[in-house]
């Protein structure tokens, strides 16, 4: 069986881990990444790590002739992983047009691709931001989705809608709809990790950026939810586990005979509130973080964490590493910046 996977967004944050684990699995990944999200030394950094540079194309995923020409270029392709999207939930309220091109684009451009050439099996990238304010924070993939609290949210909403059609409308196709809790942390080998574009919009490379003095200070967004401490509660999972996760995917679509649409929480199962993570971060690495309360963020969801209990099962997969590894990683990271 062929062991060539295209992996649209391959330099990125999770793209980059996922490689690696591909990889070291004995597939042969393809990363197409034009680089506007992530940097091509990443690619350096993955052939130290697994001692072989991939192979990899530098195209626009929405252009449909650029995809089909690269896809066109192997007769031997096993499946698709498609990280390729914009994903600062912020920015897309500012920019609705440019994510609803890009990220819908850019999945219709694969899909059509993938029937062009006969490719069945993709891991999409999705998000736990389908289930918006869930009514219960432990979510399945039961949990109704709801509307979206902005358009990057909504664009992985329709992805996923578009992919279920694409099902019904009889091409060929095996998909997981892999739905990220927050991923967090770096590879424990100090390579690779995340590169935010500019001023973070995640917790943890903002306390991270702060740690290291290039942010003068970390505002907590908001104390007065309902829980423990009054600060939101997320589910923070490490990129390496969420990077296994892809591989485990692609292992149970080889074994469907029939075509698939099923959707999978990836997540640690546990909630940690924001000064949780502050208060860990400073305890596992020995550094303080200079923070201040301040007033909630619009959009926010007071608290969601996964019931990873499906992906555990049908996809023989577990978390390994805690939230405290995952914090000493991203600082590890943070300080070869
Ligand atoms: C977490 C908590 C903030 C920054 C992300 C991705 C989304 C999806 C889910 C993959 C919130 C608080 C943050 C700061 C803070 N992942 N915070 N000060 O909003 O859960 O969404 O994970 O698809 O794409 O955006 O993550 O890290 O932005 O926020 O207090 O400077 O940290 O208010 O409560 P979020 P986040």
């Amino acid at each position: 069986m062929s062991k060539k996977i295209i992996v649209t967004g391959g330099a990125g944050y999770i793209g980059s881990h996922t490689v690696v684990e591909l990889m070291h699995a004995g597939y042969e990944p393809v990363i197409i990444d034009d680089f506007r999200n992530s940097k091509p030394w990443i690619i350096d950094r993955i052939g130290e790590l697994t001692g072989k540079y991939p192979l990899g194309h530098s195209i626009d995923c929405a252009d449909e002739k650029e995809v089909l020409s690269v896809f066109r270029n192997y007769t031997d392709i096993f499946g698709v992983i498609h990280f390729a999207a914009y994903k600062a939930v912020g920015e897309s309220v500012q920019k609705p047009t440019m994510y609803y091109q890009n990220n819908i684009g850019s999945l219709c451009a694969i899909l059509n691709a993938m029937k062009e050439t006969k490719i069945s099996n993709l891991v999409f990238s999705s998000s736990c931001t389908v289930y918006g304010e869930p009514s219960t924070p432990a979510v399945t993939e039961n949990t109704p989705i709801q509307k979206a609290n902005s358009p990057y949210g909504d664009t992985k909403i329709i992805c996923e809608r578009i992919i279920e059609n694409v099902k019904i409308s009889g091409q060929p196709i095996q998909a997981a709809l892999l739905r990220y809790f927050n991923p967090i942390g770096a590879h424990p080998s100090g390579k690779l990790g995340e590169l935010p574009n500019g001023i973070p919009n995640n917790l943890v490379p903002y306390i991270t950026q702060t740690a290291a003095g290039i942010r003068e200070q970390l505002v907590v967004n908001g104390n007065d939810y309902t829980t423990s401490d009054g600060t939101n509660i997320r589910d923070y999972i490490h990129v390496v586990d969420l990077a296994k996760a892809h591989v485990k995917a692609l292992e149970w679509l080889q074994n469907q005979n029939k075509p698939v649409c099923e959707p999978f929480n990836l997540g640690t199962g546990k909630g940690t509130s924001v000064l949780e993570i502050i208060h860990s971060f400073e305890e596992v690495n020995q550094v303080k973080v200079n923070y201040k309360i301040g007033p909630r963020r619009e959009g926010d969801v007071e608290q969601i964490f996964a019931n990873p209990t499906k992906a555990e099962k049908m996809l023989n997969w577990k978390c390994d590493y805690s939230v405290a590894d995952a914090l000493k990683h991203s600082w590890n990271w943070e300080k070869t910046l």
